[in-house]
């Protein structure tokens, strides 16, 4: 098998069969011609592969879901138009009225939402089991663990080799967000895990203009999930989506690298700054998860969250001040975006959940680009200079 950085570029890619454009087109098409009586029959019955209209499959959507089943090792994918068209589609496929969920948090607050506002009203409980020791993760109405790694915005990590053991045990389906990490840097499926799956908006997409999701596993359970979960639920990739996610995974590796890069030096920066009361990245010694990133990441990411003295006040002039950064949702972009987690993404969670997920007034999280760390280390600077004059700290 070819290494990471080739797959990236070669997997699924083929020069088109009728022109030989040497990169897969945008096929703008919603349904394809099967030419013949005999061959729809044949398509329809499962005898004979082939596209037959683009929300159930798509030559450039496929070309994008090939990359990823490659690139996290996993048999076969499937591409959605978002995250939580993936995530939904994952819970509406394999959880039955009865089921249990069980998940370790925190989750991206999106999910969380579906996990309790939605899966409850179909019969399915939701328990959060964050924190519990392994043995009590699992009732016996368990059939799905779910987690994320490294979580947002503290990054925290869950340990994916204990996960996997104990779902594996139990034949208890086990899922992954793996939206922060990539499979550039964790691949869950290595530790045991049944699914993973991506908010492709993000790193894979890279760029901050696609939206899209996708999940990879077994090739059994793949097509289970495009039969159910996508063809009869219906939140499928548009070709053009699909197009610039494809050809953002071509360079996952390098931007990775690079995210890896400036994250790493800014955090050094940050830990040294008196302004800043504790950094979050899980490269840093001081992390509390740094044992186990050793073990299950291969760098540490492009994220990094910082909790500043002087609290909300603090936080929003550093904020107004930084001229690199956006002050935007959403993560893994080129560009480097900065927000105010306990005002934006996580202002309708109670006071309590806020405290046990460490976000404070002054908590800022960074989603660092691929701009050159030494400018972006200096508009950090200035920003903590105006901080202190304004707060006269
Ligand atoms: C970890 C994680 N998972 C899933 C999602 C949802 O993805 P999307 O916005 O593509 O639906 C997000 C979005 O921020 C996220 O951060």
């Amino acid at each position: 098998m070819k290494r990471f950085k080739t797959r990236a570029v070669h997997v699924g890619s083929h020069p088109d069969p009728v022109t030989g454009a040497h990169v897969t087109p945008v096929y703008r098409t919603s349904t394809f011609a099967y030419g013949s009586f005999e061959r729809g029959a044949r398509m329809f019955a499962g005898e004979e592969p082939g596209y037959v209209y683009s929300r159930i499959g798509n030559p450039t959507v496929r070309v994008f879901e090939e990359k990823v089943a490659s690139l996290e090792g996993a048999e076969d994918a499937v591409a959605f138009a978002s995250g939580m068209a993936a995530i939904s589609a994952v819970a509406f496929t394999f959880l039955r009225p009865g089921d249990e969920l069980v998940f370790l948090g925190p989750l991206y607050g999106g999910t969380e939402g579906f996990f309790f506002d939605v899966l409850s009203r179909f019969g399915i409980s939701v328990r959060d089991a964050s924190g519990r020791p392994a043995e009590e993760w699992l009732s016996d109405k368990t059939r799905m663990i779910y987690v994320e790694t490294p979580t947002n915005p503290t990054l925290r990590l869950n340990d994916l080799e204990l996960v996997g053991k104990v779902g594996g045990r139990a034949g208890v389906l086990t899922v992954a967000d793996n939206t922060f990490a990539t499979p550039y840097l964790t691949r869950p499926l290595e530790h045991g895990l049944d699914i993973v799956l991506h908010s492709a908006t993000k790193y894979l997409g890279g760029h901050g203009d696609a939206l899209g999701g996708v999940a990879a596993g077994k090739a059994e359970a793949m097509a289970e999930l495009r039969s159910h979960g996508l063809r009869h639920v219906g939140g499928s990739l548009g070709a053009e989506d699909a197009f610039l996610l494809m050809r953002g995974v071509k360079t996952l590796p390098l931007r990775m690298e690079a995210h890896c890069d400036g994250a790493e030096q800014l955090a050094r920066f940050l830990e040294g700054q008196e302004l800043v009361e504790k950094v979050y990245y899980p490269g840093l010694p001081s992390h509390p998860d740094h044992e186990l990133a050793l073990r299950q990441m291969d760098r540490f990411g492009g994220m990094v969250a910082l909790e500043l003295h002087g609290g909300e006040a603090a936080a929003r002039v550093f904020l107004d001040s930084l001229t690199l950064f956006a002050q935007a949702v959403s993560l893994g972009d080129v560009e480097s975006l900065a927000t105010h987690p306990a005002s934006t993404t996580h202002e309708l969670l109670p006071q309590e959940v806020l405290e046990r997920q460490g976000v404070t007034p002054g908590l800022v999280r960074l989603s660092v680009g691929i701009e050159d760390p030494r400018d972006l280390i200096e508009d950090l600077q200035q920003a903590l200079e105006k901080v202190k004059r304004r707060l006269a700290m």
